[in-house]
């Protein structure tokens, strides 16, 4: 297509208001797929789902769509995953794009996290077209809507398209807007090739597939490539593009989208953000913005059963193939015995990997509270960073302790403004701004120790506002507070994975209310068990688990214990989620007790 007629966009919208049926909405319109194809391809990737146990997502489609001016254009669609998690995989995708369709739901308002994706959108300069969506809805406010828009961005909504997915209202109208209002790309054929990578998967039979944005220059089948972060060369297999299933082609040029396969064997080789070339007449340097992701978010996994490691090993190895930011190495821990320390982006990333583990591999975890990576300075200077609460350096060999911080922004219906603020006090937030927004709404901005954040700060945002607050976090940087380790002893013995890194001031309180948790967590067994917390030597709370009585253990157990247990383990269909350590079974709640003190 010539570059004239080529519009590359994205949609930003909050969960459930509704973009992925306006995408498939705007498939349907432009004959891109059939009413009977959507259907079908519904259930295929269904199918697939069960048979493999992946999740198959549309990343981008190709359409061509007759405008009223009676030229045909090439409508590029790209998909942004729509999660904190994942915001730099967003910036990727929105910079290969001239332009976004903004959808809010008009029964509802703008949302945190739709205001983050905006605000990288107009970094990247693309050109918004709002959309209200679901106007069908008896309850929905365009105007009220778009003058929460025009209040919160700053973006012109006299010309919004008011529209339903849902009952096909407005697509017309979006179709025409974004030919007529996102600018074609840059015609830049004549230059040296860059593509920017923005999204790769594995596929086990062809390799890594890689979904690229031609931004300079042309590609051809049969090309040798090279990848400028990576440095590694490949030669080109496959070549083409997505319609939205792959359709081959011969050759790309700069404003097209489309897909490759070069027997790569993993995706850290083609990561997100990474800059295609040509081997032979490479660009002189590659495309802005590529960032090697880091975790945020550790914590430990273990079999329960330590039989289970290799399967847990191959596993992750398997995983990794496909998830260039997920991290993992072994971990040896005196109570759990063998398992790994893995990073994730953050608790989204971390649960899906972790179901993944339990569902596709059939294994049978335990998993350690997250953690945040501290910054400790030792007494002789040297700096290391401490991923597991367990290895902090003691307290006479450390200088300081820094723990990183990000900037929390809510948007809150006014009347639970209060209980919110109360939260991120007691979260150790330090208050930045309030603003009141159109309609009784209001944004309010903290800064908070991540760690306070990764607990479950999300949860308690959502209860305390009854489900109507978002949130959006950024890391800001490192900063020092008087940090201490708080260990726990389980029948005497310090139980490495429970041990927690804590504010001193909150040490003590904590250290109680865990206790008292795990006191609950923990069932009870032939003879007492004290459970306590520590600092260093200084115990700060005990508590201890009864024995069972022996006339109650009868009635329990028909006098066999080991029959009845396996009964429950059989129960329980081989998932038992319970660690051994010592001669006490300590269940999966008890690992993430210090989550939820509150
Ligand atoms: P995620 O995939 O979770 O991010 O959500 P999404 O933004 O893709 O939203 P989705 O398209 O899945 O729609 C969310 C819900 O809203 C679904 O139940 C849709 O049927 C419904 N919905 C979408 N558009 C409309 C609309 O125009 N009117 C009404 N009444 N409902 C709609």
């Amino acid at each position: 297509a010539a570059v004239s007629r080529i519009r590359n966009f994205s949609i930003i919208a909050h969960i459930d208001h509704g973009k992925s049926t306006l995408a498939d909405r705007l498939l349907q319109s432009t004959g891109t797929v059939s009413d009977r194809e959507m259907k079908e391809q519904f259930l295929d990737s269904m199918d697939l789902e069960r048979e493999r146990g992946i999740t198959i997502k549309l990343q981008a489609a190709r359409m061509n769509y007759v405008s009223e001016d009676g030229e045909t254009y090439v409508l590029n669609l790209i998909d942004t995953p729509g999660h904190v998690d994942f915001s730099y995989e967003v910036s990727r995708s929105l910079a290969a794009c001239e332009g976004a369709l903004l959808v809010v739901d008009a029964s509802q308002g703008v949302e945190a996290q739709t205001l983050a994706n905006v605000y990288l959108a107009l970094e990247h300069d693309l050109e918004i077209i709002p959309v209200l969506n679901k106007i069908d809805l008896p309850g929905a406010e365009p105007e009220r809507v778009k003058r929460e828009i025009e209040d919160i961005i700053g973006l012109d909504c006299s010309n919004a398209i008011l529209a339903s997915a849902k009952e096909g209202l407005g697509i017309p109208e979006i179709l025409e807007s974004i030919v007529h209002l996102v600018p074609s790309p840059e015609d830049t054929i004549e230059k040296p090739l860059r593509a920017l990578i923005f999204d790769s998967y594995y596929d086990p039979y062809r390799g890594v597939i890689v979904y690229f944005r031609v931004m300079d220059g042309q590609l051809n089948k049969g090309d040798r490539v090279k990848l400028m972060a990576s440095g590694k060369e490949y030669d080109i297999d496959e070549l083409g593009v997505l319609s939205p299933t792959q359709v081959v082609v011969d050759s790309l040029h700069a404003g097209e989208v489309g897909y490759l396969s070069a027997s790569i064997k993993a995706v850290e080789d083609a990561r997100v953000g990474d800059t295609i070339t040509l081997a032979k007449g490479s660009a002189p340097s590659p495309l802005p913005g590529y960032t090697e992701i880091k975790p945020m978010v550790f914590c430990g996994l273990f079999p329960s059963d330590s039989e289970q490691f290799e399967d847990l090993r191959e596993a992750l190895d398997k995983l990794r193939l496909n998830d260039a930011a997920l991290q993992y190495e072994p971990e040896t821990s005196s109570a759990m015995g063998f398992g790994f320390r893995c990073g994730f982006l953050g608790l989204l990333h971390m649960e899906i990997v972790q179901e993944r583990l339990e569902r596709e591999y059939n294994l049978d975890l335990i998993t350690t509270a997250p953690s945040v990576i501290y910054r400790v300075t030792k007494l002789d200077g040297e700096v290391v960073l401490i991923d597991n609460p367990s290895n902090l350096p003691d307290p006479q060999n450390r200088e300081r302790i820094e723990e990183p911080y990000v900037q929390v922004d809510m948007i809150v219906p006014e009347e639970f403004v209060g209980p919110l603020m109360e939260l991120s006090q007691t979260r150790r937030g330090d208050f930045k701004d309030m603003k009141y927004l159109a309609q009784g709404r209001t944004t309010l901005t903290y800064e908070l120790p991540l760690a306070e954040v990764v607990s479950d700060f999300f949860d308690q945002m959502k209860s305390r506002s009854r489900g109507y607050a978002s949130m959006e976090y950024q890391l800001i940087g490192y900063r020092e507070n008087p940090l201490v380790k708080l260990d726990i002893l389980i029948n005497g013995d310090p139980v490495d994975p429970l041990a927690t890194i804590v504010h001193r001031d909150k040490a003590y309180y904590v250290g109680k209310a865990l206790v008292e948790r795990l006191k609950e967590l923990i069932p009870r067994h032939q003879f007492k068990i004290p459970v306590q917390a520590s600092i260093g030597s200084r115990v700060v709370a005990s508590e201890h688990i009864p024995a069972l009585r022996k006339d109650v253990l009868a009635k329990c157990y028909g006098g066999d214990i080991s029959r009845k247990k396996k009964l429950l383990q059989k129960q329980a269909k081989g998932k038992k989620r319970l660690k051994a350590i010592g001669t006490v079974d300590v269940p999966q709640e008890a690992f993430m007790a210090v989550l939820k003190l509150q």
